[in-house]
Order: structure tokens, then sequence, then C-alpha cells
């Protein structure tokens, strides 16, 4: 049944605990052999019935991000809208807190809450596979947001399986960048270096590190993450380096761009330990800003 509204729906962040890239395919995108984890740092997508569609935003990025049909909210709503041939009328408000061009998935995460929110608005009622199969036609990342908590990625990223392993949090530092990196510069980085005599070895399976989070150890899940678009973050942003050894003195057990960066995370051995980091990893100023997080948390969801 459709509601009057408003909808509200909170979705995640999301890292890569693992981000093996594969070689570049005929239609542009790499083969994938990821874990995501979502994340606790949310934006949040409030809908409304319209006789038009329409977007505002506030928060991280107002004023800068276009909120024309070239937003990824806009266009998940159309998607939407075209496959369950209604019309695409709405009012939507982003609060944002998840940096823009990040490494963190914010744009795929606000056209997973505008697909769970316009669903619940319009009284379309799809199933979570239902939404993911429009929200793999919309980018890589935003079917993963659609689930959350911890999942395997494969294909371009799209093809989701969860990761089931007991409950378990396990606690960041989300260290941000000032600036943003574009993800196709990221992968097209990572194919030059390849195509250098020195270029950085593929990770390839994640199957270490699927074992590594079932021991629910940090030093243990530290020894076993990777990131193959990290060299490619660093060779476009070279300060990157100093931040992730600046965790690593701070005392993290281990430091990782985030997706295709330049955020970093650092890896802490509980909620208290991520607190001390962050107010030293602030503190060194080689971030604009740091702040902790918990994972696995849910994808996209109504509040
Ligand atoms: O899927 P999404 O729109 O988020 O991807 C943005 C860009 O990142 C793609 O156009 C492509 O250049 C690059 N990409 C890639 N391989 C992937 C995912 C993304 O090359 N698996």
């Amino acid at each position: 049944m459709a509601t009057a509204g408003p909808v509200r729906v909170r979705v995640p962040a999301k890292i890569n605990l693992h981000l093996g890239v594969g070689p570049l395919r005929d239609d542009g995108y790499h083969e994938l052999n990821t874990v995501y984890q979502a994340i606790s740092l949310y934006d949040e997508l409030t809908a409304r019935r319209g006789d038009t569609l329409s977007l505002t935003m506030e928060g991280e990025g107002a004023g800068t991000l276009a909120l024309d049909g070239t937003n990824l909210i806009i266009r998940a709503v159309q998607a939407l809208a075209d496959y369950a041939r209604v019309p695409a009328h709405a009012r939507l408000h982003l609060k944002k807190q998840i940096p823009l061009a990040a490494g963190l998935a914010g744009g795929s995460a606000d056209a997973a809450a505008a697909l769970v929110a316009c669903d619940a608005l319009w009284g379309i009622g799809l199933s979570r596979d239902q939404l993911a199969e429009v929200a793999a036609t919309l980018g890589s990342d935003v079917p993963f947001l659609i689930y959350g908590g911890t999942a395997l990625g494969t294909g371009h990223g799209e093809t989701i399986s969860p990761v089931l392993v007991r409950p378990h949090s396990w606690h960041w530092v989300v260290a941000v960048a000032d600036g943003g990196l574009a993800t196709p510069e990221v992968y097209r980085e990572l194919d030059r270096l390849r195509a250098g005599l020195d270029g950085p070895e593929p990770l390839g399976s994640a199957d270490g590190l699927l074992a590594a989070l079932r021991q629910k150890d940090p030093t243990v899940l530290a020894a076993a993450l990777g990131n193959d678009l990290q060299a490619a973050a660093l060779s476009l942003r070279p300060a990157l380096s100093d931040l992730l050894k600046a965790g690593l003195a701070a005392g993290a057990c281990a430091s990782l761009v985030s997706g295709s960066g330049p955020t970093v995370l650092f890896l802490a051995r509980d909620a208290a330990h991520a607190e001390t980091l962050t107010t030293e990893i602030e503190a060194s100023g080689l971030c604009r800003a740091a702040g902790t997080a918990h994972g696995p948390v849910p994808g996209a969801r109504i509040l």
C-alpha cells in the first residue's frame, strides 16, 4: 500500500575489507573479487508525495553536488518508476554525512536509499532481491547497500552473496582526506601501473580474508586486509602514505585505503581504542576529519 509519507531511510557507507581487482573487461569494468562491509556512517533520505520529482539536500557536499538528472538519486527513482510502471513523483530531501568521491560509496548509498524509500512511498513492495536487481543497473556498489552487513561481491561488484559469520563488531577509524578521487581515474591508474615492469601483484581470492573474519581477532584480520586500488590511489595522492603511516605509528592494527580512496581506514582493537586513535590521527593534521565507525551494520532501512 502506498503511504502518505514521509518515509525516512537511513543508509550506511561501505568499506572493502578485500578489494581484488581483476582484468579490465570489454564493457569497461574490471572483474572484482571483493568483501564489502557496511559501517555506521550514515546518510538519511526522506521521501514525501509530490506532483513532480524534486531533490534538496543539506550536509556534506551541499552546494557542490548536482541535484539534477545526473544525480544518482534521481536516476534511481526513475529506474524504479520504470521497473514498477508508476510515475516518478516524489519530493526528496537528503541529509548527507558520507563525504563525496571518498571511496565510501556515498553516491551509491543514496541511490540505494532512494530505491527503498520510493518503493515504500509508492506502495510497490519489492523484495530486497528485486530492489538489488534495479540497483545493479545504477552502479557496482548499489546492490550491496540494499543488503548491508558483510558480503562477497563478484562480477563488477554488483553480484552479492552474504558472508555468514557469527555476529561480531569491528571498530574502525575513518580518516577523510581533503578533496576526492574519481573512481574511473583510480582504476585507470591501476591499469597503467600494471602495464609497467614493476606493476603491483593482484591480491586474488578473498579466502584468507573470509577465514580471518571468522576468528574475530583484530590482529588476525589486520594481516588479511587488502586493496588492489591502494597502489593506484597512492600513486595519484602520494601524501596518503603519510596518513597510512601515522595511523600505524599511533597503534592502529592496520591501515588501508578505502575503496578507490582517498579515505583511509584504521582498524582498532575495540571501541575505546578507536576513540583514542581518532584523537591522535586528527591531531596529526594529515586528514580533513576523522571519526569512529563500527561494522557490519544493515543496509538501507526505513526508520
Ligand atoms: O559502477 P560504478 O558506476 O560505480 O563505476 C564507476 C566507474 O568505476 C566505472 O565506470 C569504471 O570506470 C570503474 N569501475 C571499474 N570496475 C569495476 C567498478 C568500477 O573499472 N568493477
